[in-house]
């Protein structure tokens, strides 16, 4: 079995130029989002943004912000972010909250920290605390539960794809601690009615997290810009958290999102103290011990060097960028977008028989794009970033020629990645496709690290 396969540190180090030249080789076969061919996992905004970056990240590469004595800067950093952030999504003075590792993590910590003030506040009398949340909720939601014990209640949707209020209300019941919205969701790009769900979280005295990751550091932008956005952040009564993604549309290096809270009646609930560890008394603010200082300077250096004029314009590149590519796939008569997504990300999909959509993706990424799929329903999706703007009109053309090939061919449908991907999406038993996914993520992880394609 060849060295790679089974690979081992090497008995002498080697050197650096020769590490580095093959750490350069191996993102060869990486997606390619320089030139603007994915449409998620990088918000790329151009070498010298992230030559920037990458300056920001090394000056504190190597400090740590587990303990705010010893690394005073980063404190402050963390503490300017939340500031800013929670000024940008209209919050007071007691706005409060910490910086997290990513979305992920700024999803996970509510879901803990609601349970336990529930808990404290002895508001349910069962030991099964639920959350209520749209079909369409961010999967790290669904992680959150299955972390911490507490039940997933989905809430079905509306036909514009937007929660069903009244379906929430239905289902609020005394093991509730937490009703959660997305502005906008991921799978469809759209606001959750936020002013009705705040309501109602009022009206029942529950708390009520917005999950606005994806939203958080563009929404204001396209508000000031004169689009449709109804309030979905502080201004809106009843609302206790929100969650916000530097990392995402506030261009900042991966490893950064904020988490905030009305008040820090709430976020104490996140706070983590151990005080009799032999180790000394230890305190954390969130999930992570050691918190890489880089992500956390980098996201302040983002906000600093960007600011509000520099988003703006972003904002508008972003939103002229997603209006134009929406319009070429609207040209193409077998396609539409999915129900009128408030900002840049959006699902699209076919209404022909035989324009399997997935096929459709499949020729696409012979072309090298990179195009996420969605099930239910099945269709492509699009995360839109500035640099978008400059391939509108090849994206438009590749997809109308896909289109027509997988029209001329409807063989496709049934091949690589479209059989694979339309399976899936049809099977009734949703335990059975769990089971096969968990086996490919063995491969994947095994010792022979087997990957799928
Ligand atoms: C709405 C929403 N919430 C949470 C997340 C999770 O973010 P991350 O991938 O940074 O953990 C995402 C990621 O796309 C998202 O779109």
């Amino acid at each position: 079995m060849a060295d790679s396969e089974h690979p081992k540190i090497p008995e002498k180090g080697l050197g650096h130029d020769e590490v580095l030249e093959m750490l350069r080789r191996f993102k060869e076969g990486d997606a390619n989002y320089r030139d603007s061919k994915t449409w998620s996992l990088v918000y790329y905004l151009g070498e010298e943004h992230t030559r920037f970056l990458i300056d920001a990240f090394a000056l504190y590469f190597s400090e740590n912000a587990l303990n705010p004595m010893a690394f005073k800067s980063l404190k402050r950093f963390e503490h300017e972010v939340v500031r800013m952030s929670a000024a940008l999504l209209q919050g007071d003075g007691n706005v409060v909250g910490t910086m997290t590792s990513g979305g992920t993590e700024s999803c996970l910590l509510p879901v803990m920290a609601y349970r336990d003030r529930a808990a404290a506040k002895k508001v349910f009398r069962s030991r099964k605390p639920e959350m209520i949340a749209p079909e369409s909720i961010h999967v790290a939601w669904e992680k959150a539960a299955r972390y911490f014990g507490v039940k997933m209640v989905h809430a079905p949707l509306r036909s514009d794809l937007r929660v069903d209020v009244e379906a929430v209300r239905k289902r609020i019941n005394k093991n509730t601690v937490l009703i959660v919205g997305s502005a906008p969701s991921y799978p469809h790009g759209v606001i959750d009615p936020i002013g009705e769900l705040g309501a109602l979280a009022l009206e029942h005295n529950l708390p009520f997290h917005v999950d606005s990751c994806l939203g958080g550091f563009l929404l204001p932008f396209v508000e000031q810009l004169g689009g449709e956005v109804p309030p979905f952040d502080f201004r809106v009564p009843g609302v206790t958290s929100i969650s916000a993604d530097v990392h995402k549309y506030g261009y900042s290096a991966k490893g950064a999102s904020v988490i905030l809270y009305r008040d820090m009646d709430y976020l104490k609930h996140q706070f983590f103290v151990h005080e009799s560890w032999p180790g000394g008394v230890f305190i954390s603010p969130a999930l992570l011990g050691t918190r890489p200082g880089g992500a956390i300077a980098a996201a302040w250096a983002a906000l600093k060097a960007l600011g509000m004029d520099g988003y703006l314009e972003l904002a508008r590149r972003v939103m002229e960028t997603t209006r134009a590519l929406q319009e070429g796939i609207r040209s193409i008569p077998e396609l539409e977008i999915l129900s009128n997504p408030e900002m840049s990300v959006f699902a699209y999909r076919s209404t022909a028989k035989k324009a399997n959509i997935y096929a459709v993706g499949d020729v696409m990424e012979e072309q090298g794009w990179l195009v996420d799929r969605l099930q239910r329903p099945e269709a492509l999706h699009a995360m839109v970033t500035p640099l978008h703007e400059r391939i509108v009109d090849k994206f438009v053309t590749d997809l109308k020629q896909s289109v027509e090939r997988v029209l001329a061919d409807p063989s496709l449908a049934k091949q690589g990645n479209a059989a694979l991907y339309g399976m899936i999406a049809k099977v009734p038993l949703r335990g059975l496709v769990k089971k096969e996914v968990l086996k490919m993520m063995e491969q994947i992880y095994g010792p022979e690290m087997k990957m799928p394609y």
